[in-house]
């Protein structure tokens, strides 16, 4: 059904488009920074092969969910459940989806600005020093500071508002579409460089041989939260996206090559960054400096290091905005829509909305160091509230909508483009994937991950 809006509504504009925008949503700093220190932190290979159990099983399924309400309803996250279930209380899926965007966003932008920060920086050849001291110290003076790292969020945030501003079409998808191709031929640059080190062989061993004994439940949870951050589902961003998909979109395969997509350009960047960490004696399980005090050290430690350093940024920068225009979108559409606001003041209002709460983030390691939640600084409260309980938990309402409230003909006629695409089969895995095996998967790692119940 389409809602009754008399303004017309933008969508994306070709299939390239398409994949160009949903494929820049899940390729982030969730590939480049999250998964590699992740990975490092939980032992490598063996929580590899659980996150792409997670993948499968719950991700894809959600992401699927997501593509289908969105496109069925054209709208956004809070008004689809509104079409579709006007008088439940549906729609407070939404509502906590866009709360989301700001949570998220209050660290992504944080982090995103010390990426920013850091192409200028290596091409100043102020990160080149293969003592792992003194380019600590650099991170350290940079996310310590007040001034500097706020500058380089609130540039982030503008350059992305920027683009969100022009529109759906001239903005996202026009920007991914030159983007996302720069980005994998840089990956490949890197990739291979890496490679062809002495020595990489030991970071391609921990990345590919698991070593099952170190994985326990919170090692489960955290797969788990990182396929949703990944995947960018859970909260709506994907309903977003999904409502701007032409009709005759094959939305399964689409969620496929994404999430194909999406995997393989983590494990690129593994391949960029484990090697070198191995073949230049640095520690895997760094945690979340990996990428900021690692990487410029083994890049200073090669040859044209240099050069190399300022396109991993760069590319690091790319993936980065493109996921953040997704984030940015949520709140965006859902006040041009529920609320009748212009583009220019819903993006206006969202990014300072995202502004001054993303600040009490960068701050937590400076002046808001001792304010902490469940004795986590804000910067890290945000990001587990998200990834490990929100995100969880909005899928687990979005595949419980599907599975159980919208009507099995009515995801059969929009799986299948209204009967145009013969996949009964595979609709009918999908709707076992989320009426049973996504609801109760999730409620039980969020269960036990959070130490609710043990086994
Ligand atoms: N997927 C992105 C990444 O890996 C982050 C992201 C973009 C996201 N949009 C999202 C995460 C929506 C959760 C929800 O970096």
């Amino acid at each position: 059904m389409q809602q009754d809006n008399l303004k017309k509504r933008e969508g994306f504009s070709s299939s390239i488009g398409v994949i160009a925008a949903v494929l820049g949503s899940a390729v982030g700093l969730g590939n480049i920074w999250k998964f590699p220190y992740v990975t490092g932190a939980n032992g490598g290979a063996a929580f590899i092969l659980i996150y792409l159990v997670c993948l499968a099983l719950v991700g894809l399924p959600v992401m699927l969910s997501e593509h289908l309400i969105g496109r069925n309803t054209k709208s956004n996250a809070v008004g689809a459940f509104k079409v579709l279930q006007p008088k439940k209380p549906w729609f407070l899926v939404g509502g906590a989806g866009v709360l989301s965007a700001f949570l998220i966003m209050a660290f992504y932008t944080s982090v995103a600005g010390w990426v920013y920060a850091y192409i200028f920086k290596a091409a100043g050849g102020g990160l080149l020093s293969t003592n792992p001291k003194e380019t600590s110290l650099v991170f350290n003076t940079l996310v310590s500071g007040v001034g500097e790292p706020l500058f380089w969020q609130m540039f982030v945030l503008l350059v992305t508002g920027t683009i969100i501003m022009a529109g759906v079409a001239k903005g996202i998808e026009r920007v991914t579409k030159v983007l996302m191709p720069i980005l994998f031929i840089l990956l490949i640059v890197i990739d291979i460089r890496s490679l062809t080190l002495p020595g990489a062989s030991e970071g391609l061993s921990f990345l590919f041989k698991p070593d099952f004994s170190k994985i326990t439940v919170s090692v489960i949870l955290a797969a788990l939260g990182l396929a949703f951050f990944k995947l960018s589902v859970g909260m709506g961003a994907m309903i977003t996206y999904g409502s701007y998909v032409g009709e005759n979109e094959n939305l399964p395969k689409m969620a496929l090559k994404v999430a194909l997509s999406d995997t393989l350009v983590s494990l690129m960047a593994g391949i960029a960054i484990f090697p070198a960490v191995f073949a230049f004696g640095f520690e895997p399980n760094a945690g979340p400096p990996l990428l900021f005090i690692t990487i410029p050290t083994v890049f200073s430690s090669m040859p044209f290091g240099g050069v190399f350093m300022v396109l991993f940024f760069v590319l690091t920068a790319i993936a980065a905005t493109g996921a953040m225009l997704s984030l940015l979108e949520v709140p965006v559409a859902y006040f041009t829509e529920q609320h009748n606001w212009s583009r220019r003041k819903s993006t206006l209002v969202t990014i300072l909305g995202i502004g001054l709460l993303g600040s009490t983030a960068t701050l937590s390691n400076s002046i808001l160091a001792n304010v902490t939640i469940f004795s986590k600084n804000l910067f890290d409260f945000y990001d587990f509230i998200t990834s490990n309980i929100l995100l969880p938990l909005g899928g687990i309402f979005i595949a419980l909508f599907v599975g159980w409230q919208w009507g099995k003909s009515k995801v059969y006629q929009e799986i299948s483009n209204n009967g145009q695409i013969n996949n009964q089969g595979l609709a009918d895995v999908f709707l076992f994937l989320v009426r049973f095996v996504v609801p109760i998967g999730i409620t039980l790692v969020l269960l036990a991950g959070l130490k609710i119940i043990s086994f």
